[in-house]
């Protein structure tokens, strides 16, 4: 099939991708000549595991190519796919600036165009957006002149570090379409993915639209669920590990989306907390559960800092603390709304210095914090001469570390581990002092 992808951001440039890689005519769209131009020498704007190496292979086989020229590329596409960005509003809403200027230049592009029977040509909305956008994208398309093209939602569920894996076996495809026609050339699409029994779901533009929120906020709801009980674990002397799997056996509970941390970050369960909150303001729905998940999650992400103030009292001025791990979780260099930062914020705050260190985050950092935090090539460069070790990130090289060589360059053993990632008795043997998240610390 002739594909259009419209936004080369995470979403875009991963679908992009995937679709060319089974086979697909596929060119890719953005209004930023830079990017497309990286793009098109080879390289990628974003850190995502596989990546480059896939579109550096469908590239060279021509079935993905890059361009700014929206208007041709959608004139010569079955399939036009909007991924564009929609970044948090002030009211907390999702901006639709992008979506919507898109969607006229789709239609402007389309105007002219014989319109042929239903699914000869479909826009798909890939962005993550408010119930009601689809209807809204119909409209704008009508005013053109093209209310023979079908517009449908299609959700991504993909994660940030796994996406292709994500995209290549999904859990399931979620299409919402007004004419079956357009959903037909959806599962057509999506069919060399659904190989193994995974479910093509249709449904009103409206029910995927809802869809997307509603996955996130149930695991945003999980995370926050989670981080509560670690925090009563830790005033009532109970370990939250013990508890996260006397309940995970629960198959009616589970083990998945429920291990405790600094608060959830990336740039999908904060915006979409807020935007669904925005939804039942917009609906006099007060959403209780809602607010309180984004509450929640707003007071876990100083628990670090409380643990190490608590620790430190009046002397955390002028201490240097180690930072292992900035963006918002492993296998990705993103650090929007990361736990790290609040943490890094309050630290500086407070007088601290800042050593840290990421495998893949650090320039995104040293491009807020410039020389205000020494940054380490490697881990154990974070801890020389520091007063204690933070793990705000559970990355891979982190788990097993040296403890030997760790008792050797911190200036004092204390280990605030933000991911339950050691065991606080295996530290405490090593002669460390021990924080988790919800581990006992006042048992
Ligand atoms: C998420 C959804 O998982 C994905 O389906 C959707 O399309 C986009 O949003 P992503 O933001 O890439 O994906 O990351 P995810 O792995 O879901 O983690 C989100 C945040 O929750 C991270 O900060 C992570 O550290 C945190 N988290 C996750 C926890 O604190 N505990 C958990 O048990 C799981």
């Amino acid at each position: 099939m002739k594909v259009a992808i419209i936004g080369t951001g995470y979403v875009g440039l991963v679908t992009g991708t995937c679709l060319a890689e089974s086979g697909n005519d596929v060119v890719c769209v953005d209004n930023n000549p830079k990017k497309i131009t990286v793009l098109q020498q080879g390289g990628i704007p974003i850190y995502e595991p596989g990546l480059q190496e896939l579109v550096a292979r469908n590239a060279r086989d021509g079935r993905l190519t890059f361009t700014t020229d929206l208007a041709a590329a959608v004139r010569a596409a079955q399939l036009v796919f909007i991924a564009v960005g929609t970044p948090q509003s002030d009211e907390g809403d999702a901006d639709l600036t992008a979506v919507f200027a898109v969607a006229d230049a789709i239609g402007e592009a389309l105007k002219d165009v014989p319109p042929g029977p239903p699914g000869t040509r479909v826009v798909v909305t890939k962005s993550t957006v408010p119930v009601g956008t689809n209807a809204q994208v119909a409209e704008r398309l009508g005013a053109k002149g093209c209310s023979h093209v079908d517009v449908a939602s299609n959700p991504e569920f993909l994660k940030e570090g796994a996406a292709i894996e994500d995209f290549m076996k999904p859990d399931r495809v979620v299409v919402g379409a007004r004419r079956p026609e357009a959903a037909e050339v959806l599962r057509e699409l999506y069919a060399p993915f659904l190989r193994t029994e995974r479910p093509f779901l249709v449904m009103t533009p409206e029910s995927a639209e809802m869809t997307k929120y509603a996955a996130n906020a149930m695991l945003a709801t999980k995370i926050s669920f989670i981080n509560e009980m670690a925090n009563l674990c830790d005033r009532l002397g109970a370990d939250i590990n013990d508890v996260r799997k006397g309940i995970g056996h629960d198959q009616r509970i589970g083990f998945q989306f429920l291990f405790p941390g600094p608060g959830y970050g990336g740039s999908c369960f904060p915006k979409d907390v807020e935007a669904i909150i925005a939804m039942g303001r917009r609906t006099d729905l007060p959403l209780e559960l809602m607010r309180a998940v984004d509450a929640v999650n707003d007071a876990q992400k100083r628990v670090l800092f409380e643990k190490i103030r608590a620790h430190y009292g009046d002397e955390l001025a002028g201490k240097t603390l180690a930072l292992w791990g900035l963006a918002f979780k492993p296998r990705t260099d993103d650090i929007r709304e990361a736990p790290a930062l609040t943490l890094i914020d309050a630290l500086l705050e407070a007088g601290a210095q800042v050593r840290v260190h990421d495998p893949e985050a650090t320039a995104n950092v040293r491009a807020i914090y410039g020389d205000k935090l020494h940054y380490a090539d490697r881990p154990y460069g974070a801890l020389e001469g520091a007063d204690g070790l933070v793990v705000v990130t559970e990355w891979a090289e982190f788990r097993n570390p040296d403890f030997e060589v760790m008792k050797r360059l911190l200036a004092q053993r204390v280990i605030f581990d933000g991911r339950n990632v050691y065991d606080p008795r295996m530290l405490r043997q090593f002669g460390f002092t021990y924080y988790g998240i919800g581990r006992g610390a006042r048992a």
